[in-house]
């Protein structure tokens, strides 16, 4: 991505105040950013999920402009769900949002911190929690200064259920799920910060951080309206490469699929134009194709994973 950023862009993630981490456990740039520019228009989610977000950002962005250390947020919010549904797009857009906010409202440029918790990882004892502690320093030093959304991918990699580690585990991350822990806490109280976590085991997360989450929103795959909407907008993109899928007949897929198949991801639903083409070679799509590309694609896994 990195070298796709343009000049501006460059020189923007400079000047936000933190900086890259050398171990890659923590990416910082300025918000809004190009990375996320697409994801609200593309995002589709079902009222059930969207209501509770867009209270939840409109509260937090209340407590910010109030400067309420405690008014009973914590700045912190959990998408669990299966894969492939928005949760990682969802976090991004949140981002993008309150960046794009925070800079019509105050003037100034909002940070986002990708917190990559595998690379925070070691195998030396107390390590890891010392990696841990150096992370939120450094989000603590933008916190500081500007508003600073952290998304965290994959919370399940280090938010382990410490019931469940082994008491030698050479990793030591009961002393890191611990440390984890205590820095959020120390950050409760600070309006300046978010921090968006996503999870597709939230079974596998320690109850501790589960409770500390403002709101855990639990994102499920998608219904008949939202299917539609993901599978006609992978339809207008694939229009552009001239592959074509009238509107009657992604409905038509989308209501099988949907309906039938309660487990397809908005993954899949986003791929399926071009992946039923490059199986077909057919140019002109009908729901009867979709759904049997679909099926292939959730019996057999995908076959065509980098399209
Ligand atoms: N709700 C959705 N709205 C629009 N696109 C979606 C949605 N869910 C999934 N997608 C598509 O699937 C891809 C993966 O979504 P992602 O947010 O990474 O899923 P997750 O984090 O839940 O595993 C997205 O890039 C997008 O193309
Ligand atoms: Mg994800």
């Amino acid at each position: 991505m990195a070298g796709m950023l343009g000049s501006e862009e460059r020189a923007r993630r400079q000047d936000v105040g933190v900086r890259d981490s050398d171990d890659g456990a923590i990416r910082c740039s300025a918000l809004p950013c190009l990375e996320f520019a697409q994801l609200e228009a593309k995002l589709v989610l079902p009222p059930a999920i969207e209501g509770p977000l867009t209270r939840y950002v409109a509260l937090h962005e209340l407590r910010r402009r109030r400067w309420l250390s405690d008014a009973g947020l914590g700045g912190v919010l959990i998408l669990a769900g299966p894969p492939g549904v928005g949760k990682t797009m969802t976090a991004g857009a949140v981002a993008q949002r309150m960046g794009k906010d925070f800079a019509r409202e105050a003037g100034g440029q909002a940070v986002h911190v990708s917190l990559n918790l595998p690379a925070l990882v070691s195998d030396m004892l107390g390590e890891t929690a010392k990696r841990v502690a150096a992370a939120f320093r450094s989000i603590a030093v933008s916190a500081a200064q500007t508003l600073t959304v952290v998304t965290i991918d994959e919370m399940e990699s280090l938010f382990f259920d410490r019931a469940r580690l082994p008491p030698n585990d050479p990793t030591d991350l009961i002393r890191a799920v611990n440390e984890l822990l205590k820095q959020l806490d120390r950050l409760r109280t600070c309006p300046n910060l978010l921090c968006i976590g996503t999870t597709n085991l939230l079974g596998r997360i320690d109850r501790a951080l589960v409770d500390r989450a403002d709101l855990v929103l639990h994102f499920p795959c998608p219904d008949v309206p939202t299917g539609t909407a993901i599978l006609a907008q992978a339809a207008r993109a694939a229009e552009r490469l001239d592959i074509h899928v009238c509107h009657e007949e992604v409905r038509a897929a989308a209501e099988r699929l949907c309906l039938r198949n309660k487990t397809i991801s908005g993954r899949v639903l986003a791929r399926l134009p071009l992946i039923a083409h490059l199986e077909t070679g057919a140019t002109d799509l009908r729901a009867r194709d979709l759904v049997a590309t679909a099926r292939r694609m959730l019996d057999g896994g995908n076959k065509y994973d980098n399209v």
